[in-house]
């Protein structure tokens, strides 16, 4: 070899392995350490998407709720035991996050290929793109490296997860406390065209809000009463709750979002151009919407020596 290449090829060699230490996600960063870690994911989530199609949105909510409290650190996997509360019982998560046994066959599986070498934390990011792109949606290079937290925070999570009783600027201060806009709080919202929700969490916009359309309010009514039923589920885009499109932009602008942070997003405030920008172009909404997932998984990653890769993402090593 040319002894002048000699210099390039130490940097070329040099900055690969400095990439994996130091304070940055990549998605390469599995390439040497674990090759088939996406097809494995993959693999995962869509046998449980074949399965139900709501576990998609599932999937895609837990890498949210995990992000929010504390960074994408794996933290909501955890489970509580006699000494140990985490996240999973918290007023946001309490028998309303779903996902946890896909997470343990990917886990399982990915333990036998390449033994505590993927974090939990990165398998929530991959499986919330490959969840949105086989309902229909967008896809994007998930940046990966993140390790796993050995603690979780209960009252964090109580605290950083917002509630579906916020006002429009209660959203905005929650997503600002995470270094996101404005823009990236309508385009993640936007997630809200798959899935499900709970009565108790629209209870209070079909029954105290007035910026909801009257007959989509008394037919959710009927089935979810001022007191009772508490877990009767409907769904949060009620034209293709199975399918990643945007719809759900189109529902808003007719007053027919469930959640009353839903509507808060076409209230009359600056946050409306954004709707009726994603209602009628919707190749602009998946383009962000990636974009602002790309963000969301750059919370506080835990980086480096930081943390731990969990064998099992219910419990600390
Ligand atoms: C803007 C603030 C947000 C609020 C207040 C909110 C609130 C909620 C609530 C209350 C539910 C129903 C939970 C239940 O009743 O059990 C829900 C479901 C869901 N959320 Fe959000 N959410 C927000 C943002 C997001 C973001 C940023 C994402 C993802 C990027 C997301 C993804 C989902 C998905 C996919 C579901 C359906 C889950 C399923 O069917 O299992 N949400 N959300
Ligand atoms: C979580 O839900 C279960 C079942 O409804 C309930 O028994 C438990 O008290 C709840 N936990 C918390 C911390 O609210
Ligand atoms: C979090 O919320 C749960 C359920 O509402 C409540 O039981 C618990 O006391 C709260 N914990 C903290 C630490 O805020
Ligand atoms: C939004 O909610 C916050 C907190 O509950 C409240 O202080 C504020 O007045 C509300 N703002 C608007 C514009 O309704
Ligand atoms: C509606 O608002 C009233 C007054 O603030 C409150 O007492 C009630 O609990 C709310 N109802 C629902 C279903 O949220
Ligand atoms: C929506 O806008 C109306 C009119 O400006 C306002 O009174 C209301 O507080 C806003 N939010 C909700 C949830 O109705
Ligand atoms: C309880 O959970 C914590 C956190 O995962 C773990 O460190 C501890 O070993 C668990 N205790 C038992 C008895 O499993």
């Amino acid at each position: 070899m040319a002894h002048y290449l000699l210099p390039i090829l130490f940097l070329i060699v040099y900055s690969a392995s400095v990439e994996a230490s130091d304070g940055k996600l990549s998605p390469k960063f599995y390439d040497c350490t674990c090759p088939k870690v996406l097809s494995i994911v993959k693999e995962g989530v869509a046998a449980a998407v074949k399965k139900e199609a709501r576990m998609g949105a599932s999937l895609v909510r837990l890498h949210f709720h995990d992000c929010f409290v504390n960074g994408c650190d794996g933290s909501i996997l955890l489970d509580d035991n006699a000494t140990f509360i985490g996240e999973k019982t918290a007023a946001p998560n309490n028998n309303s996050v779903r996902g946890f046994e896909v997470v343990d066959d990917i886990k399982a599986k990915l333990e036998k290929t390449c033994p505590a070498v993927v974090s939990c934390a990165d398998i929530l990011a991959i499986a919330a793109r490959d969840s949105t792109v086989l309902l229909g949606g967008p896809s994007w290079k998930v940046k990966l490296g993140r390790r796993d937290s050995t603690t979780a925070s209960r009252a964090a999570a109580n605290n950083s997860i917002p509630a579906p009783t916020l006002n429009i600027s209660a959203l905005l201060s929650s997503f600002a406390a995470q270094g996101l806009s404005l823009k990236d709080l309508v385009a993640l919202s936007g997630s809200h065209t798959i899935g499900l929700a709970r009565c108790t969490s629209f209870r209070p916009h079909i029954y105290n809000d007035s910026n909801i359309d009257a007959s989509f309010a008394k037919s959710l009514q009927s089935k979810c009463p001022k007191i009772g039923n508490d877990n009767v589920h409907q769904p949060l885009d009620f034209q293709t709750p199975t399918s990643f499109d945007n719809l759900y932009f189109h529902n808003l602008m007719k007053m027919k979002g469930l959640l009353r942070t839903d509507q808060e997003l076409f209230n009359g405030t600056s946050a409306d151009s954004l709707v009726e920008k994603y209602a009628s172009d919707s190749s602009k909404f998946f383009k962000d919407f990636a974009k602002s997932m790309i963000k969301m998984g750059n919370i506080k990653p835990l980086l480096g020596s930081s943390g731990e890769i969990r064998i099992n993402c219910r419990k600390v090593n």
